[in-house]
């Protein structure tokens, strides 16, 4: 249950927000137009799902919310660490809305998410773009409508930083992207320190939700028409281990199972460490928990692995794929891989691609290395040459690519569950929906089935997606 500090903490908050809706509403009959605000998105779920958050707040308080950055009075950038380039790109956009800035006089703009929670960005920005009204870091997202409010009533920078773990505050304002599924945090923050990864020195350490929270959270999530659920954390299957009672991350997975109404659950990402029998034998005795796991490799040399601190090697990785998909035979499978890690030899990128070959990924997200200021890595004296990494980067790609290929071919022909999103990008007069493994299907069908559950039968695989037909 929540605490009585965040139960207060939520009070507040909202009495933030009320205390925003009233400057609004007055600024509002001054221009005659309502006050719009814009919420840009950079890297991961986790993100995406603070964002709603975000949105919720901005939502309450009385903004019309608006996709274009230029023409908002309010503009926010949630930001992402993981790689520079995700560094880069903010820094590109804030340079660009320099100009914007001058033109809107009533334009304000913020920043939060992982970025915020490195020093030297913060000095950076104070330096170089003084045109930011406000900044707030990741463990002080409950905060955001005291930091606004105290921003519109200030010409002057309003920071808010912590770098302890904060407070987990329920019952805050949200606004999802789509009506029909959400993502759900469970864990906060991350002990496992990969000595490549940022996110433990972005995010905190790693905490648990209350599993009466997100269970009480997700029912309501159902009632308002949600039909599918992510369960969220850097590193979801080492959910309890900071519980005194022994709940685990199977306990949760059987919990979430019984919701009335909620029919597809998945999660992501498990670290392959802490993968359990139970958790799959939960999943193969469930209806709802989808056959997909992304469970992420980073490497397939077991040295490699050891100077990466993911504690576990080669052999070890394979094992837990043959055990998944002895439990799940129909399982489909995903990984991260990062190649050109400090010291990687020939021999350390061809465990790499052993592995790919024998766990035959339905897709896989490989990446370049990128030093992070502050982690142990970017220390590591014998840094992988960029042409080197670069090779080495589009053979593992062309191998992926290839292995997800045939894999998909297996489920042409079977007709399956789907979750129908949207109208398809590509062709309007197509629909797209949501596979079990998370891969889409194009088919012909009326939108008014967006939000709906209907089968799909496989014609043709594209191999990241598909075509198919609707079942009358
Ligand atoms: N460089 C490249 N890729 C990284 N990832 C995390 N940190 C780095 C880094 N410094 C990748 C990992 C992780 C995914 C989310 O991002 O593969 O699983
Ligand atoms: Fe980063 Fe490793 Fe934690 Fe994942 S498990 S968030 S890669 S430190």
């Amino acid at each position: 249950m929540a605490t009585l500090e965040a139960i207060e903490e939520a009070k507040k908050q909202r009495e933030y927000i009320q205390k925003i809706k009233e400057i609004i509403t007055a600024q509002d009959a001054k221009r005659k137009k309502p006050l719009t605000a814009c919420v840009v998105t950079f890297g991961c779920q986790m993100n995406a799902r603070d964002s709603e958050k975000i949105v919720g707040v901005l939502t309450e308080a009385g903004y019309e919310i608006i996709e274009d950055e230029e023409q908002a009075d309010f503009i926010i950038f949630n930001t992402c660490s993981i790689r520079e380039n995700a560094n880069t790109r903010l820094y590109g956009h804030l340079g660009n809305l320099k100009k914007f800035k001058r033109k809107n006089p009533d334009m304000r703009i913020g920043l939060c998410g992982c970025m915020m929670q490195e020093p030297h960005v913060v000095e950076k920005i104070k330096k170089s773009y003084p045109h930011v009204d406000l900044i707030f870091g990741t463990h002080n997202l409950y905060q955001f409508a005291q930091v606004l409010y105290e921003s519109l009533l200030s010409d002057e920078l309003v920071i808010e930083l912590m770098d302890k773990n904060p407070l987990i505050v329920e019952d805050l304002p949200s606004v999802r992207k789509f009506p029909f599924k959400s993502g759900v945090n469970i864990t906060f923050g991350c002990n496992n320190f990969c000595t490549f990864c940022i996110v433990p020195h972005v995010r905190g350490r790693e905490h648990s939700r209350e599993p009466r929270d997100i269970v009480n959270e997700i029912r309501a999530l159902v009632k308002d028409g949600v039909k599918e659920v992510m369960l969220l954390g850097q590193n979801v299957n080492s959910y309890g281990n900071d519980f005194k009672d022994g709940f685990s991350f199977a306990d949760l997975l059987r919990e979430v199972d019984q919701i009335e109404g909620l029919e597809r659950i998945r999660y992501m990402s498990p670290h392959p460490k802490d993968f359990t029998r139970e958790v799959l034998e939960v999943m193969r005795d469930s209806k709802k928990i989808c056959h997909q796991i992304h469970m992420p490799l980073q490497s397939g040399s077991t040295s490699l692995l050891k100077r990466m601190n993911r504690v576990y090697s080669k052999e070890q990785y394979l094992e837990v794929v043959r055990m998944i998909r002895e439990i799940l035979p129909d399982v489909s499978l995903t990984t991260d891989i990062i190649v050109g890690f400090p010291g990687e030899t020939e021999e350390d990128f061809e465990d790499t691609c052993d592995v790919v070959r024998e766990a035959r990924y339905d897709a896989a997200y490989t990446f370049i290395y990128s030093p992070r200021v502050g982690t142990p890595a970017a220390k590591f004296p014998d840094q992988v040459p960029a042409d080197v990494s670069k090779r080495r980067f589009d053979y593992l790609l062309h191998l992926i690519q290839t292995i997800s290929a045939k894999e998909s071919l297996r489920f042409v022909g079977t007709t399956q569950k789907v979750l129908v999103e949207s109208v398809s990008e590509q062709d309007e007069t197509l629909l797209t929906g949501r596979l079990d493994s998370n891969l889409l299907v194009h088919f012909k069908g009326d939108r008014s089935l967006i939000g709906s559950m209907v089968n799909v039968t496989l014609k043709e695989s594209k191999g990241f997606y598909y075509f198919g037909e609707i079942e009358a």
